[in-house]
């Protein structure tokens, strides 16, 4: 098992240039996309983070051929030749539950492991099911396994109950497929959403309302290959962005998209630091005096959950009391027993953290759990002063691209450990 090891400073400032990585979260549904043709879609801005290839082992196994290249990726699935995503890949990765609409829609048949339990709580994926029911599916479930089937969607008025990224992403991949007109209400208008429906309306789709809460989707009878960017990683800018602010440091982070971080750096500006925004590029100034505020979590454009975590570190250091409220996900602040470790001073009670700082934190090991958690803990590590070992650090090679080098490139000292 791999571990980082931090030698934390309280008066550690990081400074430099940073550059972000394609978005984890808009290349796994990009990958899934090329079930849907039989030509070639050639990704870029790919990120090449653990879950890239977990997802590229399910495409594997289910008659796709890639090829990946440093920030590039062809892929090709000319036959679907299983159509079984099986309990081990799902289980590593949740968002293999992406390749359950485009099967369907292709091929008639998709065969996908239930994801059970999670770090972050229960994520049930009822929506997607009752989704792809109302598009003509036949779901049947056993042995821990969804079975979906039908020799042809049919188009379909739908409204989420609850808004879901993966769920629109697999619905509105199935419904490109779908004969007719599909209506989605109360889409997820996540940047990674609409990142994959641009490469959808490339592949030959006919989708309106791209963004938007409505989506109409005209079913084809079939997609063609494209070409296509991801865009770049909001989450892993706004964990730069939070290491900036925390280390009272100067960062310019570059290859950023800017109008995708508004809720976040709003959140970072309450807190003191000076932030600059041009075209593809931020730059952080961190502030002396760091701000307590109140932070809740929601579907975007709303403070994304994914930086709740790190947010959190943030305000450890802030003078006074913060109340994070966690509104997307149960059970998501495994972190915050680690960060006690540390010596912060945080409560849980129900979902709302609170927090109160100013504290100095000392090192510790701690462990992580989930992929966020442990990237606060690599934040808090670099101020809680002497050694912080993070174990577990798997989680974080699932969604960042070589986290510790670009740390180390900014003036941490941070190393990792093997065994
Ligand atoms: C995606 C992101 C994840 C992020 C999350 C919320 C990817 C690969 N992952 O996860 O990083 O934290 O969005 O922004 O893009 N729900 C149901 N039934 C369903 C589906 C979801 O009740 O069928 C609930 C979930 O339990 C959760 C909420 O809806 O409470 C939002 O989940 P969802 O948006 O679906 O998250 P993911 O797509 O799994």
């Amino acid at each position: 098992m791999e571990k980082i090891k931090i030698a934390g400073r309280d008066d550690l400032k990081l400074k430099g240039t940073v550059r972000v990585s394609g978005s984890k979260n808009a290349v796994l549904p990009a990958i899934a996309a090329s079930l849907l043709t039989r030509d070639k879609v050639e990704l870029g801005n790919v990120p090449l983070v653990k879950d890239v290839h977990t997802m590229l082992t399910l495409m594997k196994g289910l008659g796709a051929d890639f090829h990946l290249r440093r920030n590039g990726l062809s892929l090709e699935v000319k036959t679907i030749s299983s159509a079984e995503a099986t309990y081990e890949l799902v289980r590593a990765m949740r968002a293999s539950i992406l390749v359950l609409g485009p099967m369907l829609a292709r091929s008639g048949k998709a065969v996908v492991a239930l994801p059970g339990g999670c770090a972050i709580g229960l994520r049930p994926i009822d929506l997607h099911m009752n989704g792809l029911q109302k598009l003509g599916a036949n779901i049947t479930l056993k042995h821990g396994y969804i079975t979906a089937e039908a020799t042809q969607l049919q188009g379909a008025d739908i409204t989420f109950e609850k808004k879901t990224v993966g769920g629109t992403e697999n619905l509105v991949m199935a419904a490109c497929l779908a004969r007719g007109e599909t209506v989605l209400r109360n889409c997820a208008r996540e940047p990674e959403v609409v990142n994959l429906c641009s490469l959808l309306v490339k592949m030959g789709a006919k989708i309106e309302g791209l963004g938007e809460e409505t989506m109409k989707i005209q079913g084809v009878a079939e997609l063609g290959g494209a070409v296509h960017d991801i865009i770049p990683d909001r989450i892993e800018a706004g964990t730069f962005l939070v290491a900036g602010a925390l280390t009272r440091g100067n960062l310019l982070l570059t290859e950023v998209e800017p109008s995708h971080l508004i809720t976040v750096i709003d959140k970072l500006r309450i807190s003191g630091a000076k932030v600059e925004v041009k075209k593809n590029k931020i730059r952080i100034t961190g502030s002396e005096v760091i701000r307590s505020q109140d932070i809740t979590t929601s579907p975007y454009p709303g403070f994304p959950t994914d930086m709740q975590a790190q947010f959190m570190v943030l305000m450890t250091r802030a003078s006074g009391t913060s109340i994070i409220t966690e509104t997307i996900f149960e059970r998501r602040f495994s972190h915050v027993n680690e960060l006690l470790r540390l010596g912060a001073s945080i409560e849980v009670s129900g979902d709302k953290a609170i927090i109160h700082g100013p504290t100095k934190m000392s090192g510790a090991e701690v462990t992580a759990t989930d992929l966020r958690a442990s990237a606060s803990l690599i934040l808090a590590g670099l101020v809680a002063k002497g050694w912080t070992v993070v174990n577990e650090v798997e989680h974080i090679d699932r969604g960042y691209e070589n986290i510790e080098g670009k740390l180390r490139r900014l003036g941490a000292d941070i190393e990792r450990l093997s065994g």
